[in-house]
């Protein structure tokens, strides 16, 4: 295991009518931006809890902020950074998935990035974004209250926001960006889509395999705890698909997909995150779900990369998917726990190749093109997938 430090502050609220805590999670006093996504906060009711929580108590000034896209827009953003000047708001509350809780975490860090005119500078934000905003050392408090499982955001400091103009969705990281507490109602994630359930169990799923499907170094609590968590998606996204008003399996998604990207089972071990960045050019070129982009590159990353990731490879099969038969050979064992994650993938209803999204090798060299652009050109754990192993995975992936 190597050397590490791990730190989390976030404190999480987990359970129905949890949404209420919030009188006493915010200060009484605060200047809040509430912020959110395309409808569904409104529609599903959600929106008025919060606000009725924040006005149960104290002398609270509450402002409002919608329209964060799914794979939130640069642009928009900085239109909410702005509020955050013009109003002097000193807490972000934000209320969706990962696209409104990442965005409103780059809210917080580049609202301090002004002009002369106190107008959020384009292009310092760019700037920041281009180096992942590591060097801000200001950000607006913030809290989040989690509508759907899927990447974690609510509990880790990172996220992932799109620029079209300059097609470009690029990850960012900074501790400040920590939520102060997240709101978990798996009641909430009731009214998701059966689409957006699914692409939440595959995007907590990749996340584990990024950090876990490397090379061993002993690490046996991460190892275990990732291992365990692989089963619980395997077990328990079937199960939400035919049972989706079964509270105790919404319970059991939720809380595996905040343990998927928390940091716990990413701490002192190798991380390859390859699938990933791969993934972010399909959504950006072609508006794919973010999860899905995943389901479809992850199998071609496990069989290009075989010989790097034999072991551990070998005991994801062991003790994940069960193949203990000895007397088969390595090669069968892998390709069998590859062949078993693309059939837990279809189940859910998600794609496994370019071609299940009507993509053909024609979309490779713009993705390439791409990957160059934004110097992801030493991915995975050994840093070593060039643009040359990036284009031998998107192939097999066609
Ligand atoms: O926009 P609204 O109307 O809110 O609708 C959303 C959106 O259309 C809808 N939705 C959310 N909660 C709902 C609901 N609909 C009905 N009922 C509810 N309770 O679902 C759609 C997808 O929402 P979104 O937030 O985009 O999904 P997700 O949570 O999967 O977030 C995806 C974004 O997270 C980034 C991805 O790149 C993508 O931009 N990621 C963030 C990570 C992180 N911070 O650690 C890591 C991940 O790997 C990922 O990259
Ligand atoms: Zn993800």
């Amino acid at each position: 295991m190597n050397n590490f430090q791990y730190y989390n502050p976030v404190r999480i609220v987990f359970g129905e009518g949890q949404i209420e805590q919030l009188s006493d999670l915010v200060p009484t006093d605060a200047r809040v931006l509430i912020t959110y996504g395309g409808g569904s906060a409104q529609r599903t009711g959600t929106l008025d809890e919060v606000k009725d929580a924040l006005s149960a108590s104290g002398n609270r000034t509450v402002f409002e902020f919608g329209g964060i896209e799914p794979n939130p827009e640069f642009v928009t953003l900085l239109k909410a950074a702005d509020m955050v000047n013009e109003h002097n708001i000193d807490f972000l509350l934000a209320v969706g998935g990962g696209s409104v809780i990442d965005g409103s975490k780059f809210v917080a860090l580049v609202a301090s990035l002004t002009e002369e005119d106190g107008t959020v500078s384009r292009d310092q934000a760019w700037d920041a974004l281009t180096s992942y905003c590591r060097n801000i050392d200001s950000a607006v408090d913030l809290g989040a209250v989690l509508t759907i499982p899927a990447t974690g955001s609510e509990m880790n400091s990172g996220g992932v926001v799109n620029y079209s103009e300059r097609q470009a969705k690029l990850p960012f990281g900074n501790p400040l960006a920590f939520p102060k507490f997240s709101i978990l109602d798996p009641t909430k994630t009731l009214t998701l889509p059966e689409r957006q359930v699914m692409n939440g169990v595959a995007d907590a799923f990749v996340h584990v395999m990024e950090q876990y499907l490397t090379y061993p170094v002993n690490a046996k609590v991460q190892d275990a705890f990732a291992e365990s968590l692989l089963k619980i998606l395997i077990e328990e996204g079937p199960a939400v698909k035919k049972d989706p008003e079964n509270m105790e399996t919404r319970k059991n998604i939720m809380w595996t997909a905040t343990m998927a990207l928390n940091g716990l089972i990413g701490t002192g071990v190798p991380q390859d995150w390859t699938t990933h960045m791969v993934g972010h050019e399909l959504t950006s070129l072609h508006a794919i779900d973010h999860a899905r982009t995943l389901t479809i590159v992850l199998p071609s990353v496990m069989r290009e990369l075989k010989e790097s990731k034999k072991e551990k490879l070998l005991q994801y099969a062991r003790n994940v998917w069960n193949l203990t038969d000895t007397d088969q050979d390595d090669d069968t064992i892998i390709e069998t726990a590859i062949v078993n994650t693309e059939n837990f993938f279809r189940e859910l209803g998600l794609p496994v190749s370019l071609e299940d999204v009507d993509l053909d090798n024609a979309a490779i060299d713009p993705i390439i093109k791409q990957l160059e652009a934004h110097n992801m050109v030493k991915l995975g754990e050994h840093g070593k997938n060039d643009l040359d192993v990036s284009r031998r995975i998107l192939d097999r992936a066609v």
